[in-house]
């Protein structure tokens, strides 16, 4: 069976515990999207382009995973798509309430679409892109929190915003 599944977010922008997620996807399903969710209700500081170029940097040396771009609801763009499963990270209790609600949403209404969480690594239980952005904007070192390769473009973007 041909599994496709999608990594949802709004990676704004991508974090290590984004990419722990991705890898550990890549290793376990035949086809993973790392869905950037365009428009949120909070004005992004990355354009969504700007958001997919740090993730196709990222996920690079990943041959079975690709980056994608959806507007509107999940559930409708995985029916469309063919995708079965969501994979989510679950970093600590606090995101459960939150995630297991979008979850059920996202079952009522595409009841053949599962949601699968991982575990998030201990090493980024405290990591968040929010974190990432306010760290930076402090003056802070941001380069155990983001990948490497896209560590100077995120920087300079985030002192531009300042
Ligand atoms: O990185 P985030 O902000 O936690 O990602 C949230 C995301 C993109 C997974 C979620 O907001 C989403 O799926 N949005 C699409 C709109 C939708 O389907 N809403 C109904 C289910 S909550």
């Amino acid at each position: 069976m041909n599994v496709k599944v999608i990594c949802p977010g709004s990676f704004d922008p991508v974090t290590l515990g984004h990419i722990d997620i991705i890898t550990r996807a890549s290793k376990m399903f035949d086809h993973v999207e790392v869905g950037v969710l365009r428009n949120f209700s909070k004005t992004p500081s990355f354009t969504a382009e700007e958001r997919m170029e740090f993730l196709r940097e990222a996920v690079a040396d990943l041959p079975n995973v690709e980056v994608v771009c959806f507007d509107g609801l999940l559930a409708e763009y995985c029916r469309e798509r063919g995708v079965t499963a969501i994979v989510k990270g679950l970093r600590a209790v606090t995101d459960f309430e939150y995630e297991f609600q979008q979850a059920l949403i996202n079952k009522k209404l595409n009841p053949e679409l599962e949601t699968v969480f991982l575990t998030c690594n201990a090493e980024f239980m405290y990591l968040s892109s929010s974190m990432v952005k306010q760290v930076a904007a402090l003056g802070g070192d941001i380069s155990s929190f983001v990948p490497e390769c896209v560590h100077d473009k995120i920087l300079s973007r985030l002192k531009k915003i300042k």
